[in-house]
């Protein structure tokens, strides 16, 4: 059997996303299933390092997870040649720097979205990666999910004639914290840290739209900020600057429409905490994070509006779950895997830093329109 060993320094990794998507669902599984197979020869095996600040939580981490190694050294690990990868799952306004470094120092790069706070750094990150000739990417995790792999394979199998419109909502209630502790971090409500939801999350939007359905070619985007006060990690109140609720229109190549609601501010009594209703002129689908249920011309109901009776169709009914044809592996860990096969073995992985970049500039432009309250035209990034 050959051994591709591979490290790993995983930068931000005390985080929510880094200890639990990036480390324990995602390498840690990889490593315990004894690497990623690539034929019945050879396997690929990350080792890794930890990274962080805290020494205390580094160590627990490291014991719960059996890393053998953690640092808070981030540039003397930078320097040592048996790790060729270095992942940032810091907080976003610390990635750019934290990348700059690593390219510097010969690193392949994969990090977390947003890649950077502006659109110019983001582009700068990806010219770097690409003059020091090395591979990188960006996660894009929603592309992984089983709700969206079977939206692309209704696409695929033109379940939908001409695809006109897709509605995504998403969101659930993040509490405030003055009783019940609130369930995401504090800089996410903080513009002043980089925070707020346009920027977290028309990134992913930008990702998904483009890659499932048609390029994103303008924006119109209002966000707000409901909630004024929060409480922070340390019981301490704090004013909201960020937005924690977005409204935003684009329009894709091909003249399809999205319309995408995306609050931290709603209470759920949809399918999931994301869904994609699509629209076309053969049927319609609406997708979850796992599951996706169609309706096809053929079994479109036929209502007529009348209030004054109870409505006669069970609009529910006529929809049916698609059934489970494929086996599909979390999200973060089949992305992992791809770039582990993209640096070992060369193979492609279209989801790099340019594609990072993208979404930088839709949240951007997102803020601009907001600011503006215009419709903005989205140009080809160079
Ligand atoms: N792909 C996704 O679906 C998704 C979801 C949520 C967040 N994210 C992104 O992941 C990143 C991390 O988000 P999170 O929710 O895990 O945040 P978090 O606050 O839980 O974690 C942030 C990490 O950065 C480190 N960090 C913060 N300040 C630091 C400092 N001054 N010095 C050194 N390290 C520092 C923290 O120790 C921690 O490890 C963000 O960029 C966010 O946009 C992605």
């Amino acid at each position: 059997m050959k051994v591709h060993k591979i490290g790993v320094i995983m930068n931000g990794v005390t985080g929510r996303m880094g200890t639990n998507q990036h480390l324990i669902r995602s390498l840690a599984t990889i490593i315990s299933q004894g690497g990623v197979k690539v034929n019945d020869n050879e396997i690929i095996l990350p080792h890794l390092v930890l990274v962080g600040r805290n020494e205390n939580k580094l160590k627990e981490l490291a014991e719960r997870t059996q890393v053998e190694r953690w640092t808070t050294n981030l540039d003397e690990v930078l320097k040592e040649d048996q790790y060729q990868i270095y992942f940032d799952a810091q907080t976003t306004g610390r990635r750019a720097d934290a990348i700059k470094k690593a390219v510097a120092a010969g690193k392949n790069v994969y990090c977390e979205k947003p890649i950077a706070t502006s659109t110019e750094v983001a582009l700068e990150l990806y010219q770097l990666c690409e003059k020091a000739n090395v591979k990188h990417g960006v996660v894009q995790d929603k592309l992984w999910l089983p709700g969206m792999l079977k939206l692309k394979r209704l696409i695929e199998n033109d379940f939908f004639g001409d695809i006109l419109s897709v509605r995504g909502d998403f969101g659930y209630w993040v509490f405030e914290g003055h009783t019940v502790p609130a369930q995401r971090p504090s800089w996410n409500y903080r513009k002043q840290d980089d925070g707020g939801i346009i920027v977290d999350m028309l990134c992913h939007w930008r990702y998904v739209l483009d890659n499932i359905f048609g390029s994103v070619k303008g924006v119109f985007c209002l966000g707000a900020t409901h909630i004024p006060e929060r409480i922070d990690e340390n019981g301490k109140p704090y004013t909201c600057t960020a937005d924690d609720a977005a409204y935003s229109i684009f329009e894709l190549e091909g003249g399809i429409i999205a319309q995408f609601n995306s609050s931290w501010k709603t209470r759920v009594r949809r399918d999931d905490l994301l869904t994609l209703h699509v629209d076309g002129t053969k049927g319609s689908a609406v997708a979850g994070l796992r599951d996706c249920w169609t309706q096809h011309y053929g079994n479109t109901p036929k209502p007529v509006w009348n209030p004054d009776i109870p409505n006669p169709i069970d609009f529910k009914e006529g929809w049916t779950k698609v059934p489970e044809q494929e086996d599909f592996d979390n999200a973060f860990k089949a992305q992992w895997e791809l770039f582990l096969k993209h640096v070992v073995l060369e193979t492609p992985f279209p989801w790099n830093l340019m594609e990072g970049a993208k979404g930088v500039q839709l949240a951007e432009l997102g803020i601009e329109s907001w600011e503006k309250k215009t419709w903005i035209n989205i140009p080809e990034l160079k």
